[in-house]
């Protein structure tokens, strides 16, 4: 049992929501009025359980134990992740920037939404391969059983801090609700 199992199965709901994103930009582009209340809730899922837990839990303890076993930040993919990770707050905060104007369908404001969902999704496809097939697997070899044990502790303290109990289960059922209205 590795502390990145952990981290591996919140990049399968992530994915969920990258592919309903991908959707949502096919329906913006196409000229199609979205569901505000579904943006909404998944910029919603993306900025508290992506950002604030799932990457807080890989800036504030992953990758500074890596760093501890000996594999440098800068020059390497821990510094490639952390720049993935600021983009991805970008196109968060333009898909969020875009959401008033969807409300009044604003032509402007659905290609803004689109481009940012575009990038976001682009972007997290590509950090979540690179996490699975070259950072955890670093971390799988390089840090002792004891210390994924610390690990997954301290991911379960995040997440009770940073999302609060019961709500993981909450993004569990949006995002069971989204995957099938979106890509079923
Ligand atoms: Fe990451
Ligand atoms: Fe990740």
């Amino acid at each position: 049992m590795y502390a990145t199992d952990d981290l591996r199965n919140e990049h399968e709901g992530i994915k969920v929501a990258l592919g309903v994103l991908g959707r949502l930009a096919d329906d913006a582009e196409a000229g199609q009025s979205l569901d505000i209340d579904d943006v909404d809730q998944i910029v919603d899922f993306l900025r508290t359980f992506a950002d604030k837990c799932h990457h807080g839990k890989e800036e504030d303890l992953l990758f500074p134990a890596l760093e501890r076993a000996g594999i440098p930040r800068e020059g390497g993919p821990i510094g490639v992740m952390l720049d993935d990770h600021v983009q991805g707050r970008k196109y968060i905060a333009a898909m969020a920037d875009a959401l008033p104007g969807l409300r009044s369908d604003s032509p402007a404001a659905s290609a803004a939404f689109a481009d940012g969902a575009r990038g976001y999704a682009e972007l997290l496809t590509a950090h979540i391969f690179k996490e699975n097939n070259v950072l955890f697997p670093m971390a799988e070899q390089y840090l002792t059983p004891n210390q994924h044990e610390e690990l997954a502790e301290g991911f379960e303290e995040i997440e009770e801090q940073r999302i609060g109990p019961g709500v993981h289960e909450a993004y569990h059922a949006l995002l069971d609700r989204v995957e099938e209205k979106y890509l079923s």
